[in-house]
């Protein structure tokens, strides 16, 4: 199977949920959430894609570079790509029931391992959690990612992600108002700092605060004891109006990187989108929806084409911008 074929495939799986639409601006699915899209205008969303067309790159073909390193370590692994799988669930209000929650998290987990790198698995009302760390239990290698709930309920969740094989444990903090877990009656809000401590004092497991878009709040998760901080605006579904996170991500990771893992995501379809992202100061980005084209598209094999397509597309534009490793990507890749 090819990437396109993937693609063709997903575009008939996901009629009337996503579009595949050949530029993935978020304009088609703004408001769709539930569903792929941005919440309300899908302005947060939007931004995530044109912050990243603002980025440019200084070209450079005059030079020794024609065999990137595009290996990164993370969480003790040594991952093929800087690339890992975001935190995609709730299969059931979101893709209207037409994958079962716990294929969809095998094939997220099982496509990212077959690729060299790993995925986030979710959280979510119901009996969202047990599907998803059920597929972690099967599959072995993963991050799970749990919603800002009760301290207590927490901890309980994150001893069931250390059982079934965690590598990191997170909170996806910008989850404080979501309106489908208030309205399953299962409380979400916001996660205090002394809340935050307790979290990361009770786990062996680095703790990854994913939903940060602040310097302050960088420092604050850092300070509780975060491993890694996720920038991200949740892709534009949790508040609208929120600018795009490549354009935040310089000032936080400037403040924190030397001290703290920084991931980020937000419209990363291709492999220079990954390099503008680790330019600005990211070890390594997270990839939502691609994800979700690639599982209804080609199931395991599919969510492995996308990261290949990346990892291809990435050393292409490190070749271009005479970047030989990971660790050199800086802003002297870019026109700024
Ligand atoms: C349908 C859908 C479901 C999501 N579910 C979760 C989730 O359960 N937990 C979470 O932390 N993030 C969730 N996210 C956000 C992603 O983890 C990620 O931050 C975002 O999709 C990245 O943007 P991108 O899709 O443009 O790559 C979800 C995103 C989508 C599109």
């Amino acid at each position: 199977m090819k990437w396109d074929e993937v693609l063709v495939n997903a575009r008939e799986a996901l009629r009337g949920i996503c579009h595949l639409c050949p530029i993935c601006d978020m304009k088609a699915c703004a408001g769709k959430v539930p569903g792929i899209g941005g919440i309300d205008t899908g302005g947060s969303a939007k931004n995530n894609y044109e912050a990243l067309r603002e980025i440019k790159f200084r070209m450079k073909a005059i030079h020794g570079v024609d065999k990137p390193d595009i290996g990164v370590e993370l969480f003790g692994q040594k991952l093929a790509l800087p690339v890992i799988g975001a935190a995609v669930a709730g299969a059931r209000v979101n893709f209207s029931g037409r994958i079962e929650e716990k294929e969809f998290a095998k094939a997220q987990l099982e496509g990212a391992l077959d690729a060299g790198t790993i995925a986030m698995i979710g959280d979510g009302p119901g009996d969202l959690y047990e599907n998803t760390i059920d597929a972690l239990t099967e599959v072995g290698k993963g991050i799970v990612i749990i919603k800002p709930r009760k301290l207590d309920e927490i901890i309980r969740r994150i001893r069931i992600a250390e059982e079934a094989g965690a590598l990191a444990v997170g909170i996806d903090v910008d989850a404080a108002g979501l309106v489908n877990m208030r309205k399953s009656g299962e409380y979400v809000g916001p996660i205090s700092c002394k809340v935050l401590e307790e979290i990361c004092s009770k786990t062996a497991l680095p703790v990854i605060v994913k939903g940060i878009m602040t310097e302050e709040e960088a420092v604050a998760a850092y300070n509780a004891g975060a491993g890694a901080i996720v920038v991200s605006n949740h892709g534009g579904r949790v508040l609208d109006d929120l600018p795009g996170t490549v354009s935040v991500l310089p000032k936080i990771a400037s403040k924190i990187k030397d001290r703290c893992v920084v991931l980020a995501d937000g419209g990363v379809r291709s492999g220079s989108d990954v390099l503008k992202f680790l330019a600005l100061g990211a070890r390594a980005v997270l990839v939502g929806r691609p994800v979700v084209w690639g599982a209804f598209g080609g199931g395991r094999d599919g969510v492995r084409l996308l990261y290949e397509k990346l990892a291809d597309e990435l050393s292409v534009a490190m070749i271009l911008t005479s970047c030989q490793s990971i660790a050199e990507a800086s802003t002297d890749l870019l026109a700024l």
